[in-house]
């Protein structure tokens, strides 16, 4: 099974909630690039991964698994075999993806045939971006991120994505965000309502890239790299410290990686990824 990662196409931060979680609205896009998971039965559950830091209890597919065979009372096991290609902290939702492909495929091999609503509400207790991947394609989502509304799928677009060597904390990059920085969520409304409207929209903005900025020098220096190569459509996705510019090409995207020509930032072209495209409990 492929766990597609996401880009945050716009992403506004609008208030914060008791739990100290915030709430936001974003347009999520889902896109090509992604992790392969492999479910074989097996009696105990078994997570082998091709990167060897993500091994553990803590991986999130490990935590999706242990919640369903739970939530489930399942006797029955899992050998999960997972292939990362979608780098870690970076705010492509990768953790998330694998967290929801693991609930969508141990659903499938145990039989239990769970609905839309029950696997929301096991994926929203594993993480905030987790509701978002039962869905796919392009959403709107709001809340702690557990309110996903489909959107008609837009025109096909390809990214360009660039990302520095260190990763970014999420709750770090949270934190670091003041509420003089918050906003309505009017302008991510208008993203999402251009998309459906005229298939397609300008980039959105992200109250989590000022943030991002100051507490990772080199996330600035990655967007101005990108921005320099396609001014006016490049973005901070999630809290990053991936950032991304959308082409109309693919060999526009590829040529705009290549103009830059930095060795030490890792860097992907990919496509974006319609609701007729992905396998989703919830479509
Ligand atoms: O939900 P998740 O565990 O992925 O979130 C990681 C961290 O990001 C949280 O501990 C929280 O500090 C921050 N966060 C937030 N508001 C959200 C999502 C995440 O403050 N809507």
């Amino acid at each position: 099974m492929q766990a597609y990662a996401k880009l945050n196409l716009a992403l506004e931060v609008i208030g914060r909630r008791e739990d100290g979680y915030h709430r936001i609205v974003s347009v999520m896009q889902l896109i090509s690039l992604a992790d392969t998971l492999v479910f074989r039965p097996h009696d105990s559950i078994d997570v082998e991964t091709s990167d060897p830091t993500l091994a553990g209890p803590e991986n999130l597919v490990f935590k999706a698994a242990s919640l369903l065979h739970g939530a489930i009372q399942a006797s029955l096991g899992s050998l999960i075999v997972l292939e990362k290609q979608i780098p870690a902290s970076a705010g492509l939702g990768g953790g998330s993806s694998d967290a929801a492909a693991t609930l969508v495929g141990l659903d499938a091999l145990w039989g239990t045939g769970l609905r839309c609503r029950e696997l929301s509400s096991l994926a929203e207790a594993l993480g905030s971006d987790v509701p978002f991947f039962l869905y796919g394609g392009t959403a709107l989502v709001e809340g702690r991120g557990e309110r996903v509304t489909r959107l008609r799928d837009p025109e096909p677009v390809w990214y360009a994505l660039l990302k520095p060597p260190r990763g970014a904390r999420t709750r770090a990059v949270f934190a670091e965000l003041k509420p003089e920085e918050w906003s309505d969520g009017e302008s991510t409304r208008t993203v999402a309502r251009a998309l459906c409207e005229r298939g397609r929209a300008s980039v959105g903005i992200n109250s989590l890239q000022e943030p991002l900025f100051r507490l990772y020098p080199e996330a600035r220096e990655c967007f101005e790299a990108l921005t320099e190569v396609a001014p006016g459509r490049t973005f901070v996705t999630g809290s990053g410290p991936t950032v991304a510019a959308m082409f109309d090409t693919r060999t526009a995207a590829e040529e705009a990686l290549a103009a830059i020509g930095r060795k030490d930032y890792w860097s992907s072209v990919c496509r974006s990824i319609g609701s007729n495209e992905c396998q989703s409990p919830c479509a």
